[in-house]
């Protein structure tokens, strides 16, 4: 049902605007990233991007984990999610379409899990699907964990390097409802050829309730975003 409204607004938007054939994607080089107005809030102002265009944009509709901590707040534990390209789309309907997409996700029945939607809409519509988000263990230090992009599974598969493992360069408020949507993010690639660059950016929903009570289980909040990933040489 779920997967059907989305696959609905994706079909709808991909024939408004005209997309090309499915597994074609569009020449993302004019594209330009908008920084928020809240960029340089913070502690941990967003870095610019590189130069040129994006290399990959998507959609990501999944959820964000955290766990309450025992002073009564949640702490994040990693997300999962998957990324459908928009490339085809005019620049202008980016924030529309990750709108779109989270007024669908949110309202859907509870029992209706991220994995069931990833399922679904990935066997309905894989000309779209980009790849996953999800997260593992740092990398680096064997310790604390990475968010990873990876598309090896889905529009780069036969690539085994086409994945990127972030690092986090900064992390701002959400510029509308920052107590609801999640924060935007700049990251760098540390690991994979997929992205050299990393934003997280018109994001919906994800942000967990103010307080909580310690010893509770961890939650999923339902959340939308745009990925742009730059510098890829995949
Ligand atoms: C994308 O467009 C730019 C500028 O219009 C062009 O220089 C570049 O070669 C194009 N890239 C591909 C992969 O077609
Ligand atoms: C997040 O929670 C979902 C269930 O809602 C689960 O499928 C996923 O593995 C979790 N991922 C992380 C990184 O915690």
């Amino acid at each position: 049902m779920l997967a059907a409204c989305i696959l609905t607004f994706l079909t709808a938007a991909s024939v408004a605007f005209a997309a090309p054939s499915p597994k074609t994607r569009c020449n993302t080089s004019k594209d330009t990233l908008v920084m928020p107005s809240t960029a340089n809030s913070g502690s941990l102002p967003l870095v610019a991007p590189p130069a040129g265009g994006p290399s990959f944009i998507g959609v990501g509709v999944g959820v964000q984990n955290y766990t309450c901590a025992s002073t009564g707040t949640y702490s994040s534990t990693g997300a999962v999610a998957e990324l459908f390209d928009v490339s085809c789309l005019p620049e202008p309907t980016f924030s529309m379409i990750t709108t779109l997409a989270y007024d669908v996700w949110k309202d859907a029945p509870k029992g209706v899990t991220v994995q069931s939607v990833i399922n679904g809409l990935a066997a309905l519509q894989p000309a779209f699907v980009l790849g996953q988000h999800y997260f593992i263990v740092n990398p680096l230090t064997g310790s604390g964990t990475s968010p990873k992009w990876d598309f090896t599974s889905a529009s780069e598969a036969g690539n085994p390097n086409a994945f990127v493992v972030g690092a986090k360069t900064g992390d701002v408020p959400a510029p509308t409802n920052p107590t609801t949507n999640v924060d935007w993010l700049s990251l760098k690639g540390v690991q994979g050829e997929l992205a050299t660059a990393i934003y997280r950016m018109d994001t919906q929903g994800g942000q967990p309730p103010a307080s909580c009570t310690p010893g509770t289980p961890d939650i999923s909040v339902r959340y939308s975003s745009l990925y742009m990933l730059y510098g890829s040489s995949v």
